[in-house]
């Protein structure tokens, strides 16, 4: 199926439904309504409609949709019925966290190198994987059909780390330093900021203290 050019926000809505028709699957269930989706994931039945409709639909009138289905379709269109090899550069302590997170692999994020300026972390084995020197890096990436690289590095090194990661190849960066990567045009990058969620989550505190205290 060919879809259309999909809005940032509607992609960004699409893990979370993948997520959820993946736990329905698992359950057994075969087919879904857009209002028991709904219901289930606390978004307004006609939101689930219209992000489906990007797509094509993918349900039937009076039927509902075929779960199995929207999760494979879902799933390609996220692309994770590919695989993608990735490196991690900084083996502190987020590094190894998500070096040792093994569900990536599920959803077809193969762990395939680590790498620290540090001499005494290389060596170090990350689940099943040796931290190498940062000197082995461009023959790794060259040699191995690396697609991502994470940034688990302090932020006045990610520049002249990406750079060089661009140089021998890399495609997209799933950057966790605190600062923005100013990459060429073709190359993606997905920052993540953990303390953004927590800020959120701090703003909705108060907002509910203060909520409280109105009443
Ligand atoms: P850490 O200090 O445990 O690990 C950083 C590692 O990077 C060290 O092993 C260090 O040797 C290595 N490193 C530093 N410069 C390097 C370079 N030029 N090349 C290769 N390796 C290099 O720190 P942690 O806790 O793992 O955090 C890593 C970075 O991620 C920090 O800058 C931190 O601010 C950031 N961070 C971001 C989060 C987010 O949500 N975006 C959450 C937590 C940390």
């Amino acid at each position: 199926m060919e879809e259309k050019e999909i809005s940032q926000a509607v992609i960004g809505r699409l893990p979370r439904y993948f997520r959820y028709l993946g736990d329905l699957k698992d359950e057994g269930v075969e087919r879904i309504s857009s209002q028991e989706l709904s219901e289930l994931m606390k978004v307004t039945a006609s939101q689930i409609r219209q992000d489906f409709n990007n797509f094509g639909g993918f349900g039937q009138q009076g039927y509902g949709y075929n779960v199995e289905f929207l999760y494979n379709e879902i799933g390609r269109i996220l692309g994770l019925d590919q695989t993608h090899h990735f490196i991690i550069i900084g083996a502190g302590n987020l590094g190894q966290a998500l070096g040792n997170y093994l569900n990536f692999e599920r959803r077809g994020f193969i762990f395939s190198g680590i790498f620290d300026k540090n001499p005494e972390l290389v060596g170090k084995d990350v689940r099943g994987i040796k931290v190498q020197p940062m000197e082995n890096m461009e023959q790794f990436v060259r040699e191995n059909d690396i697609d991502i690289a994470v940034l688990t590095i302090p932020k006045a090194s990610a520049l002249e780390v990406s750079e060089r990661l661009v140089q021998y190849g890399i495609k997209a960066f799933w950057n966790f330093a605190h600062v923005d990567l100013p990459v060429p045009e073709g190359i993606q990058v997905e920052n993540v900021h953990l303390s953004d969620s927590l800020m959120k989550l701090s703003y909705n505190i108060s907002r509910y203290k203060k909520e409280r205290e109105e009443k």
